[in-house]
């Protein structure tokens, strides 16, 4: 999509705080900035399917790529602003046996949205695997953002319950879905994200229809209604909010996460050390 940088730098505060803003606040206030685009404009203005294929070939890198591996990753529209570095940055070294919140901390950090979604988990009194669920929905992106629903489960599913593993794959196919049931409708910024004339394939409609039928069905229907509020670049959580949570619901190896030859464990790895070249 073809973004007017020097209107967005404006209309989210001029050069000088995009300067000050790290990369994931950027790319939130990029989004915020679309979906107030939105509201004040017919979605006619997002780009068709064809319009996004085309640029394809005007990247450096495929809008798939895990957020941790390029500059402008952290987008789903695969855009570095001005201001933003221009290569990626030096990652400090987990613990030896690294945990849950040592990720959190040293790479998924500042995980805003991760954050806002569980603490509006929290705030509607959704129950504690729920939580966890919407605090860890979209991990799978840092490694690929592609089918990250998948990748997300696959990620953690040796640690956490097969409920909260199931919730992680399928909200990204929810995503896709009304229910009006809940309140949850069609997200406008998937206008400007897939296209506006979007289909969702054959295997995600497959993958909701699996889960519509399924008795877990609302568990990742729930996390996908609080995904849908939970953009806002200024938002704060405190990590330790969650810190009992995840004590009681995330099996914690005591060999560290990467370390303990789990079927995910070369995952964790590959987020602890994304610039081991082979
Ligand atoms: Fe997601
Ligand atoms: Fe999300």
């Amino acid at each position: 999509m073809q973004i007017e940088r020097e209107k967005i730098i404006a209309a989210i505060g001029g050069a000088k705080s995009v300067e000050a803003m790290d990369d994931e606040a950027r790319a939130e206030a990029v989004e915020v900035y679309l979906m107030k685009e939105l509201d004040e404009g017919p979605a006619a203005k997002a780009p068709t399917v064809a319009d996004l294929e085309n640029e394809i070939e005007t990247r450096t890198f495929r809008r798939g790529v895990g957020s941790l591996f390029a500059v402008g990753g952290l987008s789903p529209f695969g855009e570095r602003l001005p201001g933003e570095p221009e290569t990626v940055r030096r990652l400090p070294s987990l613990p030896a046996k690294p945990t849950l919140l040592d990720y959190f901390e040293l790479r998924f950090a500042p995980a805003r949205h991760a954050l806002q979604s569980a603490d509006r988990a929290l705030t509607q009194n959704m129950d504690e695997e729920v939580v966890l669920a919407c605090l860890l929905h979209d991990l799978g992106q840092t490694l690929i953002k592609t089918d990250h629903g998948w990748w997300g489960a696959q990620l953690l599913r040796p640690y956490v319950s097969e409920r909260v593993a199931f919730a992680i794959q399928y909200h990204q196919a929810l995503r896709f879905f009304p229910d009006p049931s809940v309140g949850y409708e069609y997200p406008e910024q998937y206008n400007f994200i897939f296209g506006r004339d979007y289909a969702p394939p054959p295997y995600i409609r497959a993958a909701y229809e699996h889960c519509r039928k399924h008795k877990w069905y609302m568990s990742a229907r729930l996390i996908t209604i609080n995904d849908l509020y939970s953009f806002d670049p200024d938002c704060v959580v405190d990590l330790n909010k969650f810190t009992d949570i995840i004590g009681w619901h995330f099996k914690q190896p005591p060999e560290g996460l990467g370390f303990d030859d789990s079927p995910s464990a070369h995952m964790w790895r590959a987020i602890s050390t994304p610039d081991t070249p082979l």
